[in-house]
C-alpha cells in the first residue's frame, strides 16, 4: 500500500502532539485508513530548538515553502499558528491539490470563506476541528451532526487559559499574572497571550461556531469582545458570595434570521453545568430547534488534546482521499442574515 505522506508546518505544542498521535498510533490508524500514514517534512522556525521528541533531522528545514512544494505530499498539517505567511502556504498548497488541516482559528476566522471557496474550486479538503475547543468535535458536529436542525444558540467557554486563570483565582486564590505564567508554562496560552486574556481567541473560535451553527457568514467584527484582563480576586469572590461563578462565555444567538455574539466575563449561577467546567476545559451548550439542549465538554487546549482533534481531521481526510471525494464536503454559508445589533 502506497503511504500517505504528510507534511508538517510547525512543530511547537501541538505539532510535537501531531507527531506522537501518528508514531505511535501508527497500526491503529493505517488499519483505518489502508495504508501507512508517513510525516514526510516538517518546518520549524528553530532547528536548533532541543525539543522531547526524536525527529529524523533530514525530515527538518526551516522553509516552510520546501514542504508546500514537495510533489510527493499529499496533506499539509498547518499548526504553525498566525496569520502571516499561513494563508498564502495554505492557498498555495491548494493550489498545488494538497489537501489541508489547520488548527489555525485566527486563520480561519478572518479568511475561512476564501480558504473553503478555494478548496472547493480545486477539489481538495481543509478540516480545522482543532481549531475550536481543543479535543472536543464541535466542528463536524455543528457541520454533520446538527444539518438536519435549525440551531438557535450556542453558548460556550471556548478559551481554555482564561477558564484556567479563573479557575486557579476563584479555587486556590492564585493571582491573576501567576496562574496566566502557570497557563503558559502548560502550553495553553497562545505566544502572545493578550489574545486569549482579550477575548480575542474565544471571538474568533465563536465567529466559527457562529459561521457553521446558523450557516451563515459571521465576520470577526461581528462579534463585540471584552476579556478577563479587568477582572479582579474581589470580582470572583464577591460573584462566589451571591451563589455565582465567574467565566469567560461566548454566547451566539440566531432569531428570525438576525444573529447576535458576545464574549465576555459572565456570571454564571453555581449549579448551571457551565459554571463547574473548570481548569484548562472548555464547553460548548448548544440549542437546536428539534433537539432541544446539547452539550459537548474535553480539555480546550493543551498538545494531545488538540493533536487528536488534528489526526482524527487526517484520518478523514485520508478517507477521502481514497474515496476520492475529496472537497465535497465544504461547509460554505448559504445566506447572510443580518446582525441584530445593526438595527440597535
Ligand atoms: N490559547 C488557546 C486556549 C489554545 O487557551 O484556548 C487553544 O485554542
Amino acid at each position: 500500500m502506497k503511504p500517505v505522506k504528510v507534511g508538517l508546518l510547525g512543530l511547537g505544542t501541538v505539532g510535537t502532539g501531531v507527531v506522537r498521535i501518528v508514531e505511535g498510533n501508527q497500526e491503529h490508524l493505517s488499519s483505518q485508513v489502508g495504508s501507512p500514514i508517513i510525516i514526510e517534512r516538517i518546518a520549524v522556525k528553530n532547528s536548533e530548538k532541543a525539543r522531547d521528541i526524536d525527529v529524523d533531522a533530514s525530515k527538518i528545514t526551516t522553509d516552510p515553502w520546501e514542504v508546500i512544494r514537495d510533489p510527493e505530499i499529499d496533506v499539509i498539517v498547518e499548526v504553525m499558528g498566525g496569520i502571516n505567511g499561513t494563508k498564502e502556504y495554505i492557498l498555495e498548497a491548494l493550489d498545488r491539490g494538497k489537501h489541508i488541516i489547520t488548527a489555525n482559528k485566527d486563520l480561519m476566522a478572518l479568511y475561512g470563506s476564501e480558504i473553503l471557496a478555494k478548496a472547493q474550486e480545486k477539489q481538495c479538503d481543509v478540516f480545522y476541528e482543532a481549531s475550536v475547543a481543543g479535543g472536543i468535535p464541535i466542528i463536524r458536529t455543528l457541520i454533520e451532526g446538527f444539518s438536519s436542525d435549525r440551531i438557535t444558540k450556542i453558548m460556550g467557554i471556548v478559551n481554555g487559559t482564561t477558564n484556567y486563570i479563573l479557575t486557579k483565582m476563584s479555587q486556590e486564590g492564585a493571582t491573576y499574572s501567576d496562574a496566566l505564567k502557570e497557563a503558559q508554562d502548560l502550553g495553553y496560552a497562545e505566544s502572545d497571550p493578550t489574545s486569549d486574556v482579550e477575548g480575542l481567541d474565544a471571538a474568533r473560535k465563536m465567529t466559527i461556531l457562529g459561521t457553521l451553527g446558523f450557516r451563515t457568514n459571521v465576520e470577526l467584527q461581528d462579534v463585540t469582545v471584552k476579556g478577563i484582563s479587568g477582572v479582579s480576586k474581589e470580582d470572583i469572590a464577591f460573584a462566589k458570595r451571591l451563589g455565582y461563578e465567574m467565566k469567560l462565555l461566548g454566547i451566539a444567538e440566531c432569531k428570525d434570521e438576525e444573529f447576535n455574539i458576545s464574549v465576555q466575563p459572565t456570571m454564571i449561577r453555581s449549579g448551571h453545568p457551565i459554571a463547574s467546567v473548570n481548569g484548562v476545559f472548555n464547553a460548548v451548550y448548544v440549542y437546536g430547534e428539534a433537539v432541544g439542549e446539547t452539550m459537548f465538554y474535553g480539555a480546550g487546549a493543551g498538545a494531545m488534546p488538540t493533536a487528536t482533534s488534528i489526526v482524527a481531521d487526517l484520518v478523514a481526510v485520508i478517507k477521502n482521499l481514497k474515496l476520492g471525494v475529496n472537497g465535497l464536503k465544504q461547509i460554505i454559508p448559504y445566506k447572510t442574515k443580518k446582525i441584530k445589533s445593526d438595527e440597535n
